[in-house]
């Protein structure tokens, strides 16, 4: 699926952008200390250095009010039509987390509510809202990812419990016209349902509980089929990325910053080099907080600005790849916007 923005057109633009890290730090020397595992293995087969994960009491939404609340303050405004929450992580099976978001963020009745695409959910989570937005539905939109993967992983499960973060990351989308820096330009999304085992949690949905054989005890854990996923994660955002940069017109070299999935590094210099954009434009934060998953375009997109990698006027990309299969791809021309983050 794909949309593109005429100029004059109704569109969602950027308006303000906060994220929230957890405070305790794990090192991957940490991990080394009960995991068969290294920091050399971590860093030169991930790129990842340290992860925060969040302490036990603290649930997806308290990371989700704290993003949301500086999203606003970045945005300066008190009062959303809609509120987005994308993760793999919510609070309870049901209700959805979004609602209890809006409510400690004092937003009032808007509507509230949570979209599941894992590691793509931020993508998704802003084009449903930039979607709201430009039916004229709504006009601005708090879009919210956040996760505690700590919370799904299996402690005995090197190949996950190395990768994955917690945090979470928010954005003020607000109605403007497309032509305005800060506006998403377009999007394109794709799923690939044909292959759901390479990212699951096996147990804890209902084609388990309908199933009369007793569950393994781990299949309530995240799983990961990290060579395949690697492989599609490539391919997958680096069709859509190149898809998307043809219909808005612009070219691969004319990117400057390209924010994808933190997931690996490899994959990040994979999908610059298939696309034609120089190593040094995409931009890396994955050591310093791993893969947040739902989480991790806006955590990027705050540190590249901190980092003065990201300037106002400059022409942004991000794409993200995760469960589902599912991915997706949205660009904008980088307003003049406040950031405010934990760290
Ligand atoms: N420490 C040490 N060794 C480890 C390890 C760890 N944490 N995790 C796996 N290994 C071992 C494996 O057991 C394997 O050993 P073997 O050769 O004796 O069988 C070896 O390292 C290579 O494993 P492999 O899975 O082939 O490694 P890899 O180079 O593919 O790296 C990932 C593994 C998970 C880092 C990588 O596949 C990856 O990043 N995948 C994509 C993740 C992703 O994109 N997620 C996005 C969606 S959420």
């Amino acid at each position: 699926m794909s949309t593109t923005l005429q100029s004059q057109q109704r569109a969602a633009v950027l308006k303000g952008l906060g994220t929230f890290l957890p405070e305790r730090v794990v090192t991957n020397e940490e991990l080394s200390q009960r995991l068969e595992t290294s920091d050399e293995w971590i860093r030169s087969r991930t790129g990842i250095g340290q992860r925060h994960w969040a302490s036990p009491g603290t649930a997806t939404s308290d990371l989700a009010v704290e993003a949301g609340a500086r999203a606003l303050k970045a945005a300066g405004c008190q009062s959303v039509d809609a509120v987005v929450l994308a993760t793999t992580t919510p609070d309870h099976p049901c209700p959805a987390t979004a609602p209890a978001v809006a409510a400690r963020l004092g937003l009032g009745t808007v509507p509230a509510f949570d979209v599941g695409a894992v590691c793509a959910g931020f993508v998704y989570a802003a084009a449903t809202a930039s979607s709201l937005i430009v039916a004229g539905v709504a006009e601005r939109v708090l879009v919210i990812g956040a996760e505690t993967y700590s919370t799904i992983l299996n402690p005995e499960d090197r190949t996950t419990s190395v990768i994955f973060g917690d945090g979470a990351g928010a954005m003020v989308l607000q109605a403007g016209t497309a032509r305005e820096a800060g506006a998403l330009l377009g999007f394109d999304l794709g799923s690939d349902g044909s292959l759901p085992g390479l990212i699951s949690i096996p147990a804890g949905g209902s084609r388990q509980k309908s199933d009369p054989t007793p569950p393994d005890p781990s299949d309530f854990y995240f799983t990961m089929q990290g060579k395949q996923v690697f492989a599609h994660a490539v391919n997958k955002m680096g069709d859509s990325c190149a898809a998307l940069l043809e219909r808005i017109g612009w070219s691969a070299q004319s990117v400057d910053r390209l924010v994808g999935h933190q997931a690996n590094v490899r994959i990040l210099h994979a999908l610059a080099d298939l696309l034609g954009v120089e190593r040094a434009r995409a931009f890396v934060n994955l050591d310093r907080v791993g893969n947040t998953s739902a989480a991790s375009i806006p955590l990027a997109l705050a540190d590249a600005v901190e980092d003065g990698e990201i300037r106002a006027g400059d022409r942004v990309v991000m794409s993200a790849f995760g469960g589902g299969l599912a991915w997706g791809s949205t660009a904008l021309l980088w307003p003049e916007i406040n950031v405010i983050t934990s760290h």
